[in-house]
């Protein structure tokens, strides 16, 4: 592995992996890069069956990540193998915004929803860019994304593939499979019900990568008819093309959340079997929604005519609301913790974390099981703030027979001590990473 800073970020359009920038950039490297770690002998491609090279279960890994301009980091190279990685750092290091860094290598707008412009690096020129060598099912593959500043102003997000340009980050999906867990999610289960949704939204786009175009196409048409509503408009022509759209794909997400609920939950029972005393319980899900109810009842194409009807009907109720009252936007995901038959928002803050964890961990089996058994990638941002040592333990396990390359941060190594020799240990410094020794 190495790493190194570089006092003069290139453009960020330099960074991007073109064939040909790629090349230079490699070069550059050569040039400035302070090498100072060396990765473990590491998989060069999903089966790393090489001679000579142990192999290891498919996986997502990410084994390259190059951020320059991004929020603190002026410029950074870190190179990894396909095992975890931990990331031990003081408060404000930057362990987060390294994260956040790498989820922008999956669609939408990375884990803290940020808008792009507060990705640039305050001190900089307001580019930035994140560019990476990830391994996916398909091989290897160069990604970068980014924000440019040119003379006439702020560029839109561009996202390339092996240096092909693509239309918007929807490309990522089919790509690079990604969970995160961070603290901002603690309050998933006691919070909004658009929070869960969303995170329930996230869990279908790894295996139905089309999801997103629906739902993008549901919001947009939702948003119009709001705006016809809220400005009084009466012509009912004006609603009737948006209503069909709205009952079309409203359909098709409430029946999308219904499948991936089904499927997880038949995950979760087979965790449960397997280890029914498992620290991270096992839960019950149930979608809580108009649509969602009615499609458990009857054939979708009736329940897209009654959707169609219904808002139809209640143009009136609704413009005097000022928005659309009825849809699968309503909808709520409720969980339940299993061994104790308690809503998951009365669990206490411990109890909450480890039935996420225990959600997210039958996520990523999930999604291995229909990735022919490559673990997706795993940003866990300071995963070990309200678990005890024999969770924190389990957690690893799990990761590890998992065969996910996990992210995680953390303020102390010794919380990550049970995976001294089998997670790579890198200390974050003030935008800058160092290798660091395992604990003992
Ligand atoms: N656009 C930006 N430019 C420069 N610095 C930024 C920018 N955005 C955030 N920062 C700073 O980056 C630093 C690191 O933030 P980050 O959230 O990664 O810290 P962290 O290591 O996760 O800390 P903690 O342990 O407190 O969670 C913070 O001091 C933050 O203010
Ligand atoms: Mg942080």
């Amino acid at each position: 592995m190495q790493t190194s800073t570089v006092s003069e970020p290139p453009s960020a359009d330099a960074a991007f992996p073109s064939p040909h920038v790629a090349d230079e950039r490699e070069e550059g490297d050569r040039r400035t890069a302070p090498v100072g770690i060396t990765p473990t002998p590491s998989p060069s491609s999903q089966g790393g069956d090489e001679p000579g090279r142990t192999p290891v279960p498919p996986r997502h890994w990410v084994e390259r990540l190059s951020l320059t301009g991004y929020r603190n980091y002026a410029g950074l190279v870190v190179e990894v193998g396909a095992e975890p990685v931990v990331l031990i750092g003081q408060n404000g290091s930057g362990k987060t915004n390294l994260l956040e860094a790498l989820s922008l290598l999956a669609p939408g707008q990375g884990l803290r929803r940020a808008a792009y412009p507060e990705l640039a690096n305050a001190g900089g020129a307001g580019s930035w860019a994140v560019a990476a060598r990830v391994h996916t099912q398909a091989g290897a593959v160069d990604i970068g994304t980014g924000q440019t500043i040119s003379d006439n102003g702020r560029q839109g997000r561009i996202v390339r593939i092996d240096g092909d340009p693509r239309g918007g980050t929807g490309a990522l999906a089919d790509l690079v499979e990604m969970v995160w867990v961070t603290p901002a999610m603690d309050g998933l289960f006691t919070g909004a019900a658009g929070e869960r949704r969303r995170f329930l939204d996230r869990l279908i786009l790894c295996f139905d990568p089309s999801y997103r175009t629906r739902a993008n196409r549901f919001e947009r048409a939702m948003q119009q008819r709001n705006r016809l509503l809220a400005d009084g408009v009466r012509e009912n022509a004006r609603f009737e093309g948006l209503e069909t759209i709205l009952a079309e794909t409203g359909i098709a997400i409430a029946a999308a959340r219904a499948e991936a609920v089904t499927a997880l939950a038949a995950l979760i029972a087979e965790r449960r079997e397997r280890d029914p005393d498992s620290p991270f319980p096992w839960s019950e899900l149930r979608l809580d929604g108009e649509i969602e109810r009615a499609l458990a009842e009857r054939p979708a194409v009736d329940v897209e005519d009654q959707y169609l009807a219904t808002l139809r009907a209640t143009r009136e109720r609704d413009r005097a609301a000022g928005r659309t009252l009825s849809g699968p936007h309503r909808a709520d995901f409720l969980v339940t913790h299993g061994p104790k038959g308690m809503p998951a928002r009365l669990c206490s803050t411990g109890e909450q974390k480890a039935l996420l964890l225990g959600l997210v961990l039958a996520h990523a089996e999930l999604v291995a099981a229909r990735r022919d058994g490559a673990a997706p990638i795993l940003l866990l941002d300071e995963i070990t703030a309200h678990l005890d040592a024999d969770r924190r333990a389990a957690l690893f396990e799990s990761i590890l027979a998992l065969g996910a390359q996990a992210w995680m941060t953390g303020t102390d190594e010794r919380d990550f001590a049970a995976l001294a020799g089998q997670a790579r240990f890198l200390e974050v410094c003030d935008g800058r990473i160092a290798a660091l020794r395992a604990p003992a």
